[in-house]
C-alpha cells in the first residue's frame, strides 16, 4: 500500500557505510521517477547516478547540507530541462515536474528499505554552478536536487503529520 511507504519515509542522514545498493535497486528508483506526472507529459528531467566515492565527496565539499553523502552508497542528481517545455502549454512548470519525480524516488526507496535525503540545488546559484562544473553540464540544464541513497543506520518513521487547520473544505 502506498500509504505505508508514505508513512515510513523520512529524511535519512545516517547510512551504514558498509551497506550495499545494487544497480537494479537504483533502476527501480529511476523507473518510479519516470512514471511521475509532468506538464503536457514533457518529462523535463534527466538523472545522473553517482556511486563513485570521489565524486560523492566532491558534492559534500561544495554543498553545506549534504554531508550525509559521506556515508551514503549513491546519489541521484535530478537535472531539470526547462527548454523542452518552451512553446508548450506546460511552459515553466518544470519545477513541479521535478518535485514529483523526486518524491517518487523517495517513496520507492522507502518501499525497498533504502534511505534517502532530498538535498536542494535549485535555486542556489553556487550549488547549481558547482554541479554544472562537476558534471560538465550544458548551461540550459538546471541542477534541481541531489538525492542521497543508502542503507539506513537509523530507523524509518514519518516526521510529517496531518493538520486539520491547513484544510479548508468547500461542500
Ligand atoms: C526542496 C527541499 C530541499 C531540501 N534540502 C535539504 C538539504 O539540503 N539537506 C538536508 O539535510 N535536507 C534537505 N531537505 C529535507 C528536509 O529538511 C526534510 O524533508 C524536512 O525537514 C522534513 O523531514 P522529513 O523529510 O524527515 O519528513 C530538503 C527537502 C526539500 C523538499
Amino acid at each position: 500500500m502506498i500509504i505505508e511507504a508514505i508513512k515510513k519515509r523520512k529524511s535519512i542522514r545516517n547510512y551504514n557505510p558498509n551497506g550495499k545498493v545494487s544497480d537494479e535497486q537504483i533502476k527501480e528508483l529511476l523507473e518510479a521517477a519516470m512514471l511521475a506526472p509532468s506538464a503536457c507529459n514533457t518529462r523535463p528531467w534527466e538523472f545522473i547516478v553517482v556511486k563513485d566515492r570521489k565524486i560523492l565527496d566532491k558534492i559534500v565539499d561544495f554543498h553545506n547540507w549534504a554531508k550525509m553523502l559521506k556515508t551514503a552508497q549513491a546519489a541521484i542528481v535530478v537535472i531539470a530541462l526547462p527548454d523542452v517545455q518552451i512553446g508548450k502549454s506546460g511552459e515553466g512548470m518544470w519545477q513541479h515536474d521535478c518535485g514529483a519525480t523526486t518524491q517518487n524516488i523517495l517513496l520507492q526507496a522507502a518501499e525497498l528499505n533504502l534511505g534517502t535525503c532530498w538535498c536542494g540545488l535549485h535555486p542556489v546559484e553556487k550549488y547549481m554552478n558547482d554541479t554544472r562544473e562537476l558534471f560538465k553540464l550544458q548551461n540550459n540544464a538546471v541542477p534541481f536536487c541531489v538525492i542521497a541513497v543508502g542503507v539506513p543506520a537509523e530507523g524509518f518513521g514519518s516526521r510529517g503529520f496531518f493538520e486539520e487547520s491547513k484544510v479548508k473544505w468547500i461542500k
